[in-house]
């Protein structure tokens, strides 16, 4: 954890234009600065940055927040580490927990292995270019396989000398302890202490981590031996967990949020070949299904991922079972099939960089769709194992999260499997606790039109949420400024009411609480620290240590955050700053208007639900929902007006 005061030293001393210009050429415009958005494909300038501010802002397609969010997203860090980033090269001392003397000595060991590992990867990448093995054996086998010199050094490629200890050796000479190079895998240690490279004899296939440090290797074996694997993995270790890495991740990820995709291949092989024809969203399983932490950190990334199969019937049917998990964590599959026999490697290989492109783009389709499509040919009138498909089918929809996705999946397989959609309906929902509303109301999509929307909820719950953003807007942009003056009659004082003060203390009246917990501890934070002298609201919650906060805060405090629709028949050309005085008063309003709307819903439906012998109850309850909307009649005439407050 980074203690809030080193936050706020880090984003003071963090210019917003210097950090961004780092990676985007900026022009004057006005008070502000322009370039082309790093996070999309920008073609006019929409990207923004205010320095009196010290946030930036696609306007196009809404990233950005302070230095610290940008370089998040940009480098594709954690809050921590792209704090930890601009702290470094702005020079602050970062002032982190206390951490013990087990933690620090753990820590030692973890980065010692990454230290050997890094000297290893060396070790390799020159034994390939410099060792007469390397060159006569190593090199020739990736230029066999079509691997350009820029791949392999991008990919930091190598090779394993057949000598028995050649790396322990060299490593040993550097002063590197024998312990680590065992620990992290690189040598195995047999009886009376004979020590052996892992490796030996191989080419080399480092595994980065999302940083980018060498966390494990693979090496294959260069001929067909029946013997060997052809493929050995360090095994795992206090820093490998191989079900937590993706092999291709680290040179993946920027393309993955460009792109908003990624494709998923099984081999290092495959990962190399697509970079090489120019696709650098690509990662791969390394033979193995996906594991939940695998998942985890694709979707930091994106939510579409695009499954390549090689085209081999036995193998794709092994593969299908894995990709439930995927439609669980709420991604969009959709799958390409490969020609007979091929794999992404072997068939990128076998034509131009563009064809295989088009390739791609020509033959992807939706997972679930695939999916029934492959079974049905399977299956072909056999009524025991159609059901059986069936089943398969319904299994993978009634994972997916997303209500809509999972009842548009319904229709379509019903219809690819000729049964009635409530069939199918009553199937999905009978699976796991996410059901779908009543199947009689999806029959047609004329009655879904002539239903009662069902999301009217959710639609209202909404609605409550952007009145509460407009009042949070004010809390962050002007939590301490003034709002208005007046003179206490009593002591003939002069005072000063802040922005702040009159909503919290106005909500507070009301006995109100923001719906999410989010927004609450805002209020709540405002409300501690609103009386320290120097206290600036917008400052202190863009520098907030935790995350969800700070990024809050950089939406509220950026122009592109719009009041909802009751302001704007009074758009004139006055700043906001200086209307404050009508405006934060009518957010307010508009808010508590809402809120006695819902009560009186609820009173109407309460008054329906009531059974016609509690007479008493039913007096009560019009007698209560009479005076509700008196008082909201009130607040209608109030909020047309232009209100002038008083103290
Ligand atoms: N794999 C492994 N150990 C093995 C076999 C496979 O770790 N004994 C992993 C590797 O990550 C490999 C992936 O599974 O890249 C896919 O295996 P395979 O298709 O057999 O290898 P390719 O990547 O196609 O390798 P090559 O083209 O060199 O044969
Ligand atoms: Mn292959």
């Amino acid at each position: 954890m980074i203690d809030q005061a080193t936050i706020q030293r880090i984003l003071d001393a963090a210019q917003i234009t210097e950090v961004v210009s780092d990676f985007v050429t900026l022009r004057k415009r006005g008070a502000n600065y322009v370039g082309l958005c790093p996070f999309h494909s920008d073609k006019t300038p929409s990207f923004y940055v205010s320095p009196s501010k010290n946030i930036c802002k696609c306007f196009a397609c809404g990233e950005g927040g302070t230095a610290v969010h940008f370089i998040m997203k940009h480098e594709q860090l954690s809050y921590h580490e792209a704090l930890k980033y601009l702290a470094k090269k702005y020079g602050i001392e970062v002032q982190e927990r206390e951490v013990s003397d087990a933690e620090r000595q753990l820590a030692n060991e973890r980065d010692s292995m990454f230290i050997v590992n890094a000297f290893a990867q060396d070790f390799f990448s020159r034994m390939l270019h410099e060792h007469q093995e390397g060159r006569s054996v190593g090199l020739p086998y990736f230029r066999e396989r079509g691997i350009r010199e820029d791949i392999i050094k991008k990919f930091q490629l190598g090779y394993s000398p057949e000598q028995r200890d050649a790396l322990v050796s060299a490593a040993v000479a550097k002063g590197f302890k024998a312990e680590y190079l065992e620990r992290t895998g690189l040598i195995i240690r047999g009886e009376n202490n004979y020590v052996a490279d892992r490796f030996r004899g191989r080419v080399i296939f480092p595994v980065h981590t999302l940083s980018g440090k060498v966390v494990a290797f693979g090496g294959r074996i260069l001929k067909k031996e029946e013997k060997l694997a052809k493929y050995i993995n360090s095994p795992e270790s206090e820093i490998y967990h191989k079900s937590n890495e993706l092999y291709g991740i680290y040179f993946a990820k920027q393309a993955m949020v460009k792109e908003d995709k990624c494709f998923l291949v099984e081999g290092y092989t495959d990962v190399i070949s697509m970079h090489q024809a120019g696709i650098e969203h690509v990662i791969a399983s390394s033979g193995t299904a996906l594991t939940m932490g695998q998942i985890r950190l694709i979707h930091r990334f994106t939510s579409n991922i695009t499954v390549l199969y090689d085209g081999d019937a036995a193998g794709i049917k092994a593969a299908l079972r894995g990709i439930d998990l995927l439609l669980e964590e709420g991604m969009n599959v959709k799958v390409v099939l490969l020609p007979d026999g091929e794999d992404p490697d072997s068939f990128s290989r076998s034509q131009s960089a563009s064809s295989f492109r088009q390739f791609l783009a020509d033959h992807e389709e939706d997972f679930i769709r695939f999916k029934t499509r492959l079974l049905l040919e399977d299956v072909q009138g056999d009524p025991i194992r159609r059901s059986a498909l069936i089943s398969d089918v319904v299994q993978s929809i009634s994972v997916i999260p997303d209500a809509i996705a999972r009842s548009v999946y319904v229709q379509e397989c019903s219809r690819m499997l000729e049964i009635d959609e409530r069939v199918v309906l009553t199937e999905v929902n009978k699976r796991g606790g996410k059901a779908l509303q009543q199947p009689v109301a999806r029959a047609t999509v004329e009655s879904v039109a002539s239903q009662p929307a069902p999301d009217v909820a959710v639609v209202r719950n909404r609605q409550k949420e952007k009145l509460e953003l407009d009042i949070l807007r004010f809390l962050v942009r002007y939590g301490k400024t003034e709002l208005s003056r007046y003179t206490d009659e009593e002591t003939n004082e002069e005072c000063c009411i802040s922005v702040g003060e009159f909503i919290l203390s106005d909500l507070e009246a009301d006995h109100l609480v923001f719906s999410q917990p989010l927004y609450q501890t805002i209020a709540d934070e405002l409300k501690k620290h609103l009386s320290e002298p120097d206290f600036v609201a917008s400052r202190f919650f863009l520098a907030h240590p935790d995350e969800m906060v700070s990024r809050l805060a950089a939406q509220l405090v950026s122009e592109k955050y719009q009041l909802s629709k009751i302001h704007t028949k009074y758009q004139n050309v006055e700043k906001e700053e200086d209307r404050l005085i009508e405006l934060v008063p009518r957010v307010l309003m508009a808010y508590k208007d809402y809120i006695l709307q819902e009560d009186i819903r609820a009173a109407q439906k309460h008054l329906k639900d009531l059974s016609p012998d509690s007479a008493d109850e039913m007096m009560e309850t019009m007698a209560r929902l009479q005076e509700l909307v008196e008082r909201r009649k009130l607040f209608s005439q109030r909020l047309g007006e232009r209100i002038v407050l008083k103290f």
